[in-house]
Protein backbone atom coordinates (compact mmCIF):
# COMPACT_ATOMS: atom_id res chain seq x y z
CA UNK A 1 0.00 0.00 0.00
CA UNK A 2 1.19 3.12 -0.79
CA UNK A 3 1.54 6.49 1.87
CA UNK A 4 -1.59 7.33 1.53
CA UNK A 5 -2.65 4.24 3.75
CA UNK A 6 -5.44 3.23 1.09
CA UNK A 7 -5.25 0.18 -1.11
CA UNK A 8 -5.68 2.35 -4.73
CA UNK A 9 -2.32 4.11 -5.47
CA UNK A 10 -0.05 5.28 -7.83
CA UNK A 11 2.65 2.36 -8.81
CA UNK A 12 5.98 4.49 -10.36
CA UNK A 13 7.53 1.57 -11.08
CA UNK A 14 5.09 0.38 -13.59
CA UNK A 15 3.54 3.67 -13.88
CA UNK A 16 -0.12 2.71 -13.32
CA UNK A 17 -3.07 3.09 -10.96
CA UNK A 18 -3.73 0.07 -9.09
CA UNK A 19 -5.74 -1.08 -6.04
CA UNK A 20 -4.43 -3.96 -4.06
CA UNK A 21 -7.54 -5.67 -2.99
CA UNK A 22 -7.87 -7.69 0.33
CA UNK A 23 -9.66 -10.69 -0.08
CA UNK A 24 -9.49 -12.48 2.96
CA UNK A 25 -10.45 -10.10 5.72
CA UNK A 26 -14.15 -11.03 6.86
CA UNK A 27 -14.89 -7.71 8.11
CA UNK A 28 -13.98 -6.45 4.10
CA UNK A 29 -15.75 -5.36 1.68
CA UNK A 30 -14.65 -7.07 -0.99
CA UNK A 31 -15.90 -10.94 -1.24
CA UNK A 32 -15.31 -13.62 -3.58
CA UNK A 33 -18.64 -14.90 -5.38
CA UNK A 34 -19.71 -17.43 -7.33
CA UNK A 35 -22.24 -17.06 -10.33
CA UNK A 36 -24.20 -19.99 -11.21
CA UNK A 37 -26.45 -19.67 -14.15
CA UNK A 38 -29.55 -21.94 -13.10
CA UNK A 39 -32.25 -22.40 -15.79
CA UNK A 40 -32.29 -18.44 -16.50
CA UNK A 41 -31.85 -17.46 -13.56
CA UNK A 42 -28.66 -16.20 -11.66
CA UNK A 43 -27.97 -17.50 -8.29
CA UNK A 44 -24.99 -15.81 -6.55
CA UNK A 45 -23.70 -17.33 -3.63
CA UNK A 46 -20.28 -16.31 -1.37
CA UNK A 47 -16.85 -18.89 -1.62
CA UNK A 48 -14.68 -18.77 1.17
CA UNK A 49 -11.37 -18.51 -0.31
CA UNK A 50 -8.98 -19.85 2.48
CA UNK A 51 -10.99 -23.49 2.08
CA UNK A 52 -12.93 -23.34 -1.73
CA UNK A 53 -10.70 -24.11 -4.47
CA UNK A 54 -11.68 -20.28 -7.11
CA UNK A 55 -12.86 -21.53 -10.23
CA UNK A 56 -12.80 -19.50 -13.88
CA UNK A 57 -15.89 -17.72 -13.18
CA UNK A 58 -15.80 -16.54 -10.28
CA UNK A 59 -16.21 -12.58 -9.08
CA UNK A 60 -14.56 -10.58 -6.71
CA UNK A 61 -17.21 -8.32 -5.27
CA UNK A 62 -16.23 -4.91 -4.07
CA UNK A 63 -18.55 -2.90 -2.47
CA UNK A 64 -16.11 0.34 -3.56
CA UNK A 65 -16.92 3.29 -1.16
CA UNK A 66 -14.86 6.77 -2.06
CA UNK A 67 -14.91 8.79 1.25
CA UNK A 68 -13.67 7.75 4.24
CA UNK A 69 -16.64 8.76 6.68
CA UNK A 70 -14.64 9.48 9.49
CA UNK A 71 -12.12 11.76 7.98
CA UNK A 72 -13.96 12.75 4.96
CA UNK A 73 -10.32 11.75 3.12
CA UNK A 74 -10.95 10.26 -0.43
CA UNK A 75 -10.47 6.65 -0.04
CA UNK A 76 -10.97 3.62 -3.11
CA UNK A 77 -13.11 5.38 -5.95
CA UNK A 78 -13.06 8.54 -4.69
CA UNK A 79 -8.49 8.17 -4.72
CA UNK A 80 -9.03 6.63 -8.50
CA UNK A 81 -10.69 9.49 -9.62
CA UNK A 82 -8.32 11.63 -8.21
CA UNK A 83 -5.36 9.78 -9.84
CA UNK A 84 -7.03 9.39 -13.13
CA UNK A 85 -7.77 12.85 -13.36
CA UNK A 86 -4.53 14.30 -11.68
CA UNK A 87 -2.71 11.48 -13.91
CA UNK A 88 -4.22 12.81 -16.89
CA UNK A 89 -5.97 9.09 -18.02
CA UNK A 90 -9.44 10.94 -17.92
CA UNK A 91 -9.72 14.54 -18.79
CA UNK A 92 -12.05 17.26 -17.03
CA UNK A 93 -13.82 17.39 -20.29
CA UNK A 94 -14.66 13.91 -20.13
CA UNK A 95 -15.55 14.45 -16.34
CA UNK A 96 -17.51 16.78 -16.86
CA UNK A 97 -19.90 15.79 -19.92
CA UNK A 98 -20.62 13.03 -17.90
CA UNK A 99 -21.68 15.51 -14.43
CA UNK A 100 -23.71 17.31 -17.21
CA UNK A 101 -25.23 13.88 -18.90
CA UNK A 102 -26.66 12.56 -15.72
CA UNK A 103 -27.47 15.52 -13.78
CA UNK A 104 -31.06 16.21 -14.52
CA UNK A 105 -31.80 12.38 -15.12
CA UNK A 106 -33.97 10.58 -12.50
CA UNK A 107 -32.56 8.38 -9.96
CA UNK A 108 -32.68 4.36 -9.58
CA UNK A 109 -33.68 4.73 -5.97
CA UNK A 110 -36.45 7.57 -6.92
CA UNK A 111 -37.59 5.50 -10.07
CA UNK A 112 -37.96 1.73 -8.56
CA UNK A 113 -39.27 0.29 -5.61
CA UNK A 114 -38.80 -3.09 -3.96
CA UNK A 115 -42.47 -5.50 -4.20
CA UNK A 116 -43.75 -8.69 -3.78
CA UNK A 117 -45.49 -11.54 -6.00
CA UNK A 118 -47.83 -14.04 -4.24
CA UNK A 119 -48.57 -17.68 -5.51
CA UNK A 120 -50.01 -20.61 -4.11
CA UNK A 121 -47.42 -23.43 -3.21
CA UNK A 122 -48.31 -26.68 -5.02
CA UNK A 123 -50.60 -29.02 -2.66
CA UNK A 124 -47.56 -32.11 -2.84
CA UNK A 125 -45.17 -29.52 -1.53
CA UNK A 126 -46.71 -28.19 1.86
CA UNK A 127 -50.38 -29.67 2.38
CA UNK A 128 -52.04 -26.64 -0.03
CA UNK A 129 -51.97 -24.85 3.25
CA UNK A 130 -49.25 -21.81 1.95
CA UNK A 131 -48.90 -19.34 -0.30
CA UNK A 132 -45.21 -18.33 -1.13
CA UNK A 133 -44.33 -14.96 -1.90
CA UNK A 134 -40.99 -13.66 -3.67
CA UNK A 135 -39.46 -10.42 -3.11
CA UNK A 136 -38.54 -8.81 -6.55
CA UNK A 137 -35.09 -6.24 -5.62
CA UNK A 138 -34.31 -4.49 -8.89
CA UNK A 139 -31.08 -4.08 -10.19
CA UNK A 140 -29.55 -1.66 -12.44
CA UNK A 141 -26.53 -3.33 -13.96
CA UNK A 142 -23.75 -1.65 -16.14
CA UNK A 143 -21.40 -3.73 -18.32
CA UNK A 144 -17.88 -2.69 -18.13
CA UNK A 145 -15.62 -2.72 -21.12
CA UNK A 146 -14.37 -5.29 -22.25
CA UNK A 147 -13.46 -8.60 -19.37
CA UNK A 148 -16.93 -9.06 -18.21
CA UNK A 149 -16.58 -6.77 -15.31
CA UNK A 150 -20.13 -5.08 -14.26
CA UNK A 151 -21.68 -3.11 -11.41
CA UNK A 152 -24.94 -3.69 -10.16
CA UNK A 153 -26.70 -0.93 -8.21
CA UNK A 154 -28.99 -2.50 -5.43
CA UNK A 155 -32.28 -1.22 -4.27
CA UNK A 156 -32.30 -1.65 -0.20
CA UNK A 157 -34.82 -0.84 2.23
CA UNK A 158 -33.19 1.87 4.18
CA UNK A 159 -31.86 0.08 7.88
CA UNK A 160 -33.24 2.67 10.41
CA UNK A 161 -35.79 5.03 8.23
CA UNK A 162 -38.20 5.54 6.24
CA UNK A 163 -38.05 4.91 2.32
CA UNK A 164 -34.68 2.87 0.13
CA UNK A 165 -30.79 3.45 0.16
CA UNK A 166 -28.54 2.21 -3.32
CA UNK A 167 -25.88 0.02 -2.71
CA UNK A 168 -22.71 0.20 -5.35
CA UNK A 169 -21.15 -3.16 -5.94
CA UNK A 170 -18.44 -3.82 -8.64
CA UNK A 171 -18.05 -7.58 -9.96
CA UNK A 172 -14.87 -8.05 -11.21
CA UNK A 173 -13.70 -12.06 -12.70
CA UNK A 174 -11.05 -13.41 -10.90
CA UNK A 175 -9.93 -14.21 -14.12
CA UNK A 176 -9.80 -10.72 -16.02
CA UNK A 177 -6.63 -9.98 -17.24
CA UNK A 178 -6.62 -7.12 -15.11
CA UNK A 179 -6.30 -9.29 -12.00
CA UNK A 180 -2.90 -10.02 -10.60
CA UNK A 181 -2.08 -12.79 -9.32
CA UNK A 182 -4.13 -15.53 -11.04
CA UNK A 183 -5.39 -17.56 -8.50
CA UNK A 184 -7.82 -19.67 -10.27
CA UNK A 185 -7.58 -23.42 -9.06
CA UNK A 186 -6.12 -22.62 -5.67
CA UNK A 187 -7.46 -21.10 -2.32
CA UNK A 188 -6.09 -17.93 -1.24
CA UNK A 189 -3.10 -17.57 1.57
CA UNK A 190 -4.48 -15.80 4.84
CA UNK A 191 -4.11 -12.15 3.89
CA UNK A 192 -4.22 -13.15 -0.25
CA UNK A 193 -4.03 -9.25 -1.86
CA UNK A 194 -4.94 -9.40 -5.51
CA UNK A 195 -4.01 -6.15 -7.76
CA UNK A 196 -6.44 -5.05 -10.24
CA UNK A 197 -5.62 -2.29 -12.47
CA UNK A 198 -8.44 -0.63 -13.57
CA UNK A 199 -8.68 0.82 -17.19
CA UNK A 200 -10.33 4.62 -17.52
CA UNK A 201 -13.52 3.05 -18.93
CA UNK A 202 -13.90 1.36 -15.76
CA UNK A 203 -13.55 4.65 -13.36
CA UNK A 204 -16.00 6.51 -15.97
CA UNK A 205 -18.58 3.49 -15.59
CA UNK A 206 -17.94 3.80 -11.47
CA UNK A 207 -19.22 7.55 -11.94
CA UNK A 208 -21.99 6.96 -13.73
CA UNK A 209 -23.33 3.92 -11.41
CA UNK A 210 -22.60 6.74 -8.49
CA UNK A 211 -24.40 9.46 -10.55
CA UNK A 212 -27.63 7.15 -11.13
CA UNK A 213 -27.75 5.49 -7.94
CA UNK A 214 -29.47 8.05 -5.69
CA UNK A 215 -29.34 11.94 -5.23
CA UNK A 216 -27.24 11.33 -2.23
CA UNK A 217 -24.28 9.77 -4.03
CA UNK A 218 -25.03 12.06 -7.14
CA UNK A 219 -24.10 15.08 -4.81
CA UNK A 220 -21.50 13.56 -3.16
CA UNK A 221 -19.56 12.80 -6.70
CA UNK A 222 -20.17 16.66 -7.15
CA UNK A 223 -18.76 17.65 -4.24
CA UNK A 224 -16.03 15.42 -4.31
CA UNK A 225 -15.20 16.86 -7.91
CA UNK A 226 -15.52 20.18 -7.03
CA UNK A 227 -14.50 20.48 -3.40
CA UNK A 228 -11.43 17.93 -3.36
CA UNK A 229 -10.87 17.53 -7.22
CA UNK A 230 -11.28 21.32 -8.32
CA UNK A 231 -13.38 20.42 -11.21
CA UNK A 232 -16.39 22.42 -11.42
CA UNK A 233 -18.01 21.86 -14.38
N1 LIG B 1 -21.35 5.05 -0.20
C1 LIG B 1 -20.06 4.92 -0.46
N2 LIG B 1 -19.82 3.82 -1.21
C2 LIG B 1 -21.00 3.21 -1.41
C3 LIG B 1 -21.42 2.03 -2.09
N3 LIG B 1 -20.56 1.24 -2.72
N4 LIG B 1 -22.72 1.74 -2.09
C4 LIG B 1 -23.60 2.53 -1.45
N5 LIG B 1 -23.28 3.64 -0.79
C5 LIG B 1 -21.98 3.99 -0.76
Amino acid sequence: MGASGDICVFNGGTDRIECYLPITLPTSKIRVKRRILRDGREIIEPVAPRRTRIESNDYFEWQISYKDRDTGELVEFGRLLKLFIEKNRITRREICRIIEEYYNLPTFQESFEIYREENRVEPRLFGGDFNVLVEKTPILRIYLEDDDSFIDIVLRHKQRAVGYQSMVFLYIPVSSYKIKPNLVGRTARAKQRVIWTPSRHDITAILRAFMIASEKHRSDMIRILRDQIKIDC
